[in-house]
């Protein structure tokens, strides 16, 4: 019964039953995608994302990364199969309806900004979806100061550097505090302050029970998160578990064209690959006692 008074749908019903159940919140159902012109970019992909978990898209270039994030929040439908975002199908739903609740910052920034400032390409974001003057301003207070963007708030964000429009998308999407978070290639012309900050957010997030989806080519910065790894080659997915798992494997990153992350690659010089450590802190301390066994 809702609140008034009027009975659920079917597929709400369906959808409160497999939230509180599975607590997923996106399921692929052999989800095949044509691009308009024939190009194949999925190829039945099954996938099942529960909320607060971190997700890392790993593969090459053309392997169907930015297609399939660009399905969570219904921007694209699959040609074949399903979509579930929280339970119900994209395609009984619209991308503007999702956009509050799935953020996604695409992989070309050129396709996000279109305001005349970027304090107001900020606000414009919140604003649109209702949110009070008084919050408006506290988030966009918290964007332009966390990803370091006091300094260009007046200026228009078609002037700003690729490096810094990327920086401008993760902050706009992330002060409008949706539940999944999607960056699609979050580090490109970062410097090593901002990928740490940008780490620190996505750590934020997860603390607060967000659902992160991270597509990358930055090995480095990904492994430290250790994220859930889903590797795609040729629109399909050849490989998901944990980092430690799939990334620590260099037969399932070779063949996806993944380079191995440093520490792992050290490790594994060292023959030592029952686990690889996340940081160079964790490293150190390994490779102190190494020592003291005398490296055996
Ligand atoms: N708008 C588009 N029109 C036609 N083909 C596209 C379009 N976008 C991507 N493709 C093709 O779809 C495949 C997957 O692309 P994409 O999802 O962008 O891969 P990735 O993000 O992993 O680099 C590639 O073969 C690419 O050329
Ligand atoms: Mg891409």
């Amino acid at each position: 019964m809702q609140k008034d008074g009027s009975m659920e749908t079917h597929q709400q019903v369906e959808a409160m039953f497999e939230k509180r159940v599975t607590n997923t919140v996106i399921k692929f159902e052999n989800v095949d995608y044509s691009h308009p012109n024939g190009a194949v970019a999925l190829k039945n992909v099954s996938l099942e994302i529960k909320a607060g978990e971190l997700i890392g898209i790993l593969g090459t270039n053309g392997a169907g990364k930015s297609t399939l994030v660009r399905h969570v929040n219904g921007l694209l439908k699959p040609t074949h199969g399903v979509v579930k975002v929280f339970g119900e199908s994209t395609r009984d739903t619209s991308a503007a309806k999702l956009s509050k609740r799935v953020g996604i910052v695409f992989q070309n920034p050129n396709n996000q900004l279109f305001a005349q400032s970027v304090k107001s390409e900020i606000e414009f974001g919140l604003r649109n979806f209702g949110y009070s003057e008084e919050i408006v301003r506290r988030r966009t207070d918290w964007a332009l100061n966390t990803f370091s963007l006091l300094e260009y708030s007046s200026r228009p964000p078609m002037e700003l550097s690729g490096g810094e429009k990327k920086r401008l998308c993760n902050a706009l999407v992330l002060a409008w505090d949706p539940d999944i978070v999607i960056l699609d290639e979050p580090t490109v012309g970062q410097d090593s302050e901002q990928k740490e900050k940008l780490a620190q957010s996505v750590k934020l997030l997860l603390s607060e029970r967000k659902t992160v989806i991270l597509v990358s080519h930055d090995i480095e910065f990904v492994w430290p998160l250790q994220p859930r790894v889903i590797l795609m080659s040729e629109g399909k997915i050849v490989a998901d578990g944990t980092a430690q798992k799939i990334l620590g494997n260099s037969s399932e990153t070779l063949a996806a064209n993944i380079l191995l992350p440093q520490l792992v690659d050290l490790f594994r010089r060292l023959g030592k690959t029952d686990s690889f450590p996340v940081d160079e802190f964790e490293a150190s301390d390994r490779i102190k006692e190494l020592a003291k066994e005398g490296f055996s």
